[in-house]
């Protein structure tokens, strides 16, 4: 179990951390925590220091006992995640700065630092802010996006702190597994096609992105290269050194893709929601309608089929597609593992109101050749990608 140091700064998210801090430890971590001024006008020290039965570093001269606290601080730190990290405290990190107990501590701390900012969107998107972000991971940090949401400001945007669930998941990433995927190119593809009918219109369907970019983040805290082609998606797609993001509409575009980056992948994992029909004519022109219509019959083809093409055609990669199903989960999933020569199939069952399209969370079954189905209990997305992108590295002999 590790040495965690929580460093909070001063956002109104600064209460989360102390669900952070509570959900290490009950994964069995030993935790520190520092605040900046900022921070306790948000949470007080007691919340903290109370839970951990220890004083949460806060000033620089608390110590006249000859303790050096925040080279000590440091020094202890296995793993220091700064959470919430506001702009200030960014742009503090990024040029050095240390003229605090919590600035200078993660100025000499030498352990992995994972960096997880909360905002306002416009300071998010503030251009200083992002040149500040670039630094920080060219220098190695690991940042952490906030999500779209409601802000405390009345209005969405991109900047809220995520889940503290969903950071701790991060932080086990990088903890147990780090290095698993190392050296790997995964490519995954995430969020809906959609098929034109005529310049303005139309079909697709509802998924989120969420499977896809939790199976791209859990392969990157993995230590892999990632490839995410995305589809239409609500949700934002982290920044990542190692990820790669190439952005398709149609399934045409998505099958080009995946086969340009398919022949020297070591695996392919496919959460995209792929739409099975196109119109038979894409019409050049707004479709009109006349009067007196009252139906209007619109004629389908099939489109291309990408996991089974790329199951046809695998030498060395792994092939791992999902299977949405709205009945008769293992037998449909079954028989898309067998025809579309998949290594593996994640099978969920999207008439659940907590699995599938849009949701949190995922209730999965895994299907391997030869193997008996394994039920996966209902967990959050990004811990069903952690375990997915586990059993994955195994299968590439790590
Ligand atoms: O994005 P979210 O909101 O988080 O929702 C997640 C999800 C429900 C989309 C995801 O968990 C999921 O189930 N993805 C697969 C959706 C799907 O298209 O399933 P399918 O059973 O229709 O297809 C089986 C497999 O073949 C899939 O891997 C699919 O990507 C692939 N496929 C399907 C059709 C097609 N023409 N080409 C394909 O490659």
């Amino acid at each position: 179990m590790a040495h965690i140091t929580i460093f909070v700064s001063g956002s109104i998210a600064a209460y989360k951390a102390v669900y952070l801090m509570r959900s290490l430890q009950k994964n069995g971590h030993h935790v520190k925590v520092a605040m900046t001024k900022a921070a306790t006008k948000f949470v007080g020290t007691e919340t903290f220091s109370s839970l951990l039965h220890e004083p949460v570093l806060t000033d620089l001269f608390d110590h006249n006992d000859g303790h050096i606290a925040h080279i000590e601080f440091a020094d202890w730190t296995q793993l220091a995640i700064v959470a919430p990290a506001s702009a200030d405290i960014i742009a503090k990190m990024a040029n050095g700065i240390a003229d605090d107990a919590v600035t200078s501590t993660l100025l000499a701390v030498h352990a992995p630092t994972i960096v997880v900012p909360a905002m306002n969107s416009h300071m998010w998107e503030k251009s200083a802010t992002q040149r500040n972000l670039r630094l920080l991971k060219s220098d190695g940090y690991l940042i952490m996006d906030p999500v779209d949401g409601q802000l405390a400001e009345g209005y969405a945007g991109k900047g809220r702190f995520p889940e503290p669930e969903l950071i701790k998941e991060f932080v086990e990433g990088q903890l147990g597994n780090h290095g698993l995927l190392a050296g790997k190119k995964i490519v995954v593809t995430a969020g809906g096609t959609l098929e034109y009918l005529d310049p303005v219109r139309f079909i697709g369907n509802r998924s989120s992105g969420k499977m896809g970019v939790a199976v791209a983040q859990a392969a990157l805290s993995m230590g892999a290269q990632v490839t995410l082609i995305a589809g239409t998606m609500s949700v934002a797609v982290p920044s990542n050194p190692h990820l790669q993001i190439i952005s398709v509409k149609t399934t045409e575009e998505m099958l080009t893709k995946v086969n340009e980056q398919f022949t020297d992948c070591d695996a392919l994992i496919m959460a995209a929601a792929i739409a099975d029909f196109k119109p038979l004519h894409l019409a050049d022109q707004k479709i009109k309608k006349h009067p007196g219509e009252n139906e209007w019959t619109l004629k389908l083809e099939t489109t291309p089929d990408i996991l089974a093409t790329m199951g046809a055609k695998k030498q060395s990669q792994l092939v791992v597609g999902f299977a949405a199903e709205t009945q008769d989960l293992l037998n449909n999933a079954e028989h898309k593992l067998a025809s579309k020569h998949a290594d593996m199939i994640v099978a969920n069952d999207v008439a659940k109101a907590c699995s599938g399209f849009g949701t949190d969370t995922n209730q999965v079954t895994i299907l391997q050749p030869g193997e008996k189905p394994q039920a996966w209990p209902l967990m959050s997305k990004a811990k069903v990608a952690q375990r997915l992108m586990k059993l994955v590295a195994q299968k590439l002999g790590k």
